[in-house]
């Protein structure tokens, strides 16, 4: 999927994570990637995030009801006419044609990338007024949906009590309007907004972006530096000299004190390894992606000699950090491997391509085929098999 024109730079100076941005159908050729039934029954399996939000009148807290997937097929027989939205995760893990709503949206790297969501909702469904931590292309794949958008939220914006949904507890349209097939909604990170489906089958694709909040960071790679800590990395103090006032703690003694701390979490080199690994680790680490048989090196090579193209696994998540002119750092799937010779353009094509083919003497190189194994065999990479 590609779009006819769209200026990345204009949007990447202007628009991204300042300000909202309405942009009518700018694909080349929209068509819609997904039936309604075949959403509906990603929802029914075992190991895929699912929600059906129904609105019910009543107090507005009461009034939308949350419940979580994996749903019974027959449960959609039970549909009211009360307005109802099914919404799906990733659901571009599972359908290469949702994977490739992502294609024209890759001069964002990779890193900051979460996934497609994927909503359906009856005549005025919709997840009420809210705001989300981060950045969302809204495309309209069928039907109309009416689009608000209200005024900058933040940690301190009133929200109603709901066990399930963050939802506004108070929300004024500032702009709006009704997007169609093909149409995109880019909304920055903490903007209000509020999407109500015009018209049973409205289908939204909500490609989804992250960012790392500070307490998240400093929790996770604190972890990760207490993993590697030993009980004797301890504080000394050979040469103490007597003090004047035993009960001061020496501004020497609490500039060493913090220093301990200093020297292991702000390591730049730990750090880089530590990142890559978290970021690229799965958003569904449970769901087992390997091929039934480790692929034979013989068919590997030849299949590569053949021209076949490889495509990443779209539930895998593939980056590389640049350590030195020769050495960078690939990151799959929360593993790393340091590359360097031969491997650095590897390494550069398979990160900037979803799906490439390889040349013959790059795949004669034993570190690539010995990482090109390593990823087939846990469902990192694969020959192509769509048309
Ligand atoms: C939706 O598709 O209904 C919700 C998407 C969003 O507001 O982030
Ligand atoms: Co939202």
């Amino acid at each position: 999927m590609q779009f006819r024109d769209f200026d990345i730079d204009g949007f990447l100076r202007n628009y991204w994570q300042r300000k909202p941005l309405l942009i009518r159908n700018p694909w080349k050729d929209w068509r819609n990637p997904l039936e309604a039934d075949e959403l509906a029954g990603l929802a029914c399996e075992e190991g895929i995030e699912a929600r059906l939000i129904e609105q019910a009148s009543g107090q507005p807290q009461r009034a939308w009801q949350v419940e979580h997937g994996p749903f019974a097929e027959a449960r959609f027989d039970r549909l009211g006419a009360k307005p109802w939205t099914l919404l799906v995760q990733a659901v571009d893990h599972h359908i290469p044609d949702v994977a490739a709503l992502i294609t024209p949206f890759r001069f964002i790297p990779n890193w900051r990338i979460d996934d497609v969501m994927v909503s359906y909702a009856s005549d005025g469904g919709g997840v009420g007024p809210h705001f989300d931590q981060y950045d969302v292309f809204l495309v309209q794949g069928c039907g109309k949906r009416l689009w608000q958008l209200g005024s900058m939220c933040t940690s301190h914006t009133e929200l109603l009590p709901h066990d399930d949904l963050r939802l506004l507890a108070s929300f004024e349209a500032t702009e709006e309007w009704i997007l169609e097939p093909g149409d995109i909604l880019y909304v920055p990170p903490g903007i209000a907004h509020n999407g109500v489906a015009l018209g049973d089958d409205c289908m939204t694709y909500s490609v989804g972006f992250r960012a790392p909040s500070t307490s998240e960071l400093i929790a996770h790679y604190c972890d990760d530096v207490l993993d590697n800590l030993q009980d004797d990395s301890r504080y000394r103090d050979p040469g103490l000299e007597a003090q004047a006032n035993q009960g001061e703690i020496s501004g020497a003694a609490m500039a060493r004190l913090n220093g301990m701390i200093a020297e292991k979490m702000l390591d730049p080199a730990a750090f880089a390894k530590w990142f890559g690994q978290y970021n690229t680790a799965r958003k569904y680490p449970d769901i087992d992606w390997r091929p039934e048989e480790p692929v034979d090196i013989e068919a590997l090579q030849s299949g590569i000699a053949s021209g076949s193209p490889l495509r990443r696994n779209p539930a895998s998540r593939f980056s590389f950090f640049r350590q030195g002119p020769e050495l960078l750092l690939l990151f799959v799937d929360g593993q790393s491997f340091e590359c360097s010779g031969d491997v650095v353009a590897f390494t550069e094509l398979v990160c900037s391509n979803d799906c490439f083919t390889l040349d013959r003497d790059v795949a004669a190189s034993p570190p690539v085929l010995t990482l090109l194994k390593t990823f087939f065999d846990q469902g990192s990479l694969a020959f192509d098999t769509e048309d």
